[in-house]
């Protein structure tokens, strides 16, 4: 059989390793595909083509070249962010053409339409890469645990997040200057604030939870809250009673209503997740049948990336001549099934809380914090006191909660922070236990 065309748009770092994959491994994956891939056309830059070996691929200085070529049978959309990339990918599969992406904002933000779009024309659009780079979780979850009720997911996958807590907790660093090494090491986003702030990571639990829950992509309903304001201080003495900090990304299925939220964790040393260091992604899936799955691998990077897409392009060529009714749905679930479980508002979320403050070494004040505790129906896990500073009076004071809904926590909160022997805001960090 000939081989299938493909265009590929964009030969920055994944679009590289993408052509540079799928030359190195032509013949495995042909014997995989049952036919060739080959990119024939590519935007943007010549002498880049070149150094990637593809010398004999049409290059086009402007991208619609690309997705107007009618001999293209896949566009593979590996530009990133929103525009363009939205009205190409649409052009693309308004032509009949199939799309294979690694876009985790396009598909997080605009999937619905896309996939409306794709399955009136009959085309597939793949994007196992815009999520946790080159593990296959889109496909794990997908098809691996379709005979399962999936309860929750709990996942590391902003790299550059992990990285810089990992580097905050083993050398005591402060958050800015990990993350300015970050940046230089070139695992952050253009814009940092989306790795840091956890927009990165809420687009990409914006999609787990679609194929985990069938239910539509909602990106502007998941709770987002980045790691810029945890310090060295808060990972010690997360160290001291047994956790570690981490920033997940968790969804759960809870009383028909669902949790998707993104935030700093604390989770305990012991368990698996806690581990995962550095760039390294983790994904933990909890479904009925199977119990706890891990998921595990580089989230980011060329050839890791490139492995997702190159596997999605296979899967895409494998299935051309599959009737679209018998294809495996875009977000898992068939598209007339899916779910309309509304998603929880924060305060409605129950979890577990490290709650750190500065207090005043006095007699009395443990007793008023506690008070306002057990007026909330807040019970507690765990209280340290830290020793006073050299000439301070105030001491840092952590406290533990078991789980109680978030509204509560933030009442206590505020009532904490008109006593006047607490000084400055309550800082308060999630905790999970993942079990
Ligand atoms: N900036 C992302 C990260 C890259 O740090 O994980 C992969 O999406």
């Amino acid at each position: 059989m000939k081989p299938v065309k493909i265009g590929l748009l964009g030969l920055g770092t994944v679009g590289g390793g993408t052509a540079t994959v799928l030359q190195r491994n032509a013949d495995e994956i042909a014997r995989r595909a049952g036919r060739g891939i080959v990119v024939t056309h590519a935007a943007r830059n010549r002498e880049r083509a070149d150094a990637l070996g593809l010398a004999q691929t049409r290059i086009s200085t402007d991208p619609w070249d690309v997705v107007g070529d009618p001999e293209i049978a896949v566009v593979v959309e590996l530009i990133g962010g929103e525009h363009p990339a939205l009205d190409l990918v649409m052009s693309a599969i308004t032509q009949g053409k199939h799309v294979v992406t690694a876009n985790k904002a396009l598909i997080a933000l605009h999937g619905n339409q896309i996939f409306a779009a794709a399955r009136e024309h009959g085309v597939m659009v793949a994007f196992e890469g815009a999520v946790a780079g080159g593990i296959p979780i889109i496909k794990a979850i997908r098809e691996g645990l379709a005979g399962n009720d999936i309860e929750w997911l709990a996942g590391i996958i902003n790299g550059t997040s992990n990285y810089v807590l990992t580097e905050m907790r083993e050398h005591a660093r402060e958050f800015s200057e990990v993350l300015h090494e970050a940046q230089q090491l070139g695992y952050a986003e253009a814009d940092p604030t989306f790795d840091v702030e956890g927009i990165d990571a809420a687009h990409k639990l914006t999609i787990l939870a679609s194929i985990a829950f069938g239910v539509p992509l909602q990106f502007d309903r998941v709770y987002t809250e980045g790691i810029s304001r945890i310090t060295p201080d808060d990972i010690a003495y997360a160290g001291e009673l047994g956790y570690r900090i981490k920033h997940l990304g968790i969804a759960r299925r809870t009383f028909g209503a669902v949790e998707l939220r993104v935030h700093p964790t604390l989770i305990p040393e012991r368990c698996l997740l806690a581990s995962v260091d550095g760039v390294m992604n983790a994904v933990l899936v909890k479904a009925d049948a199977v119990g706890q799955t891990l998921y595990y691998g580089p989230g980011a990077g060329a050839e890791p990336t490139a492995s997702a897409v190159v596997a999605d392009l296979v899967e895409v060529v494998r299935t051309l001549t599959a009737d679209p009714e018998n294809r495996v749905p875009h977000l898992a679930f068939q598209p007339d099934a899916l779910s309309d479980a509304r998603v929880l508002d924060m305060e409605e979320v129950e979890s577990a809380y490290y709650l750190r403050m500065r207090a005043q070494d006095q007699p009395g004040v443990l007793a008023d914090i506690s008070r306002i505790l057990g007026d909330s129906r807040i019970s507690i896990e765990a209280v340290v006191q830290k020793e006073p500073a050299a000439g301070e009076t105030s001491v840092p004071l952590i406290l533990l909660t078991r789980r109680v809904q978030e509204r509560r926590v933030s009442q206590a909160i505020a009532a904490i922070e008109q006593l006047p022997s607490v000084a400055g805001d309550v800082v308060r960090i999630r905790m999970e236990t993942l079990e």
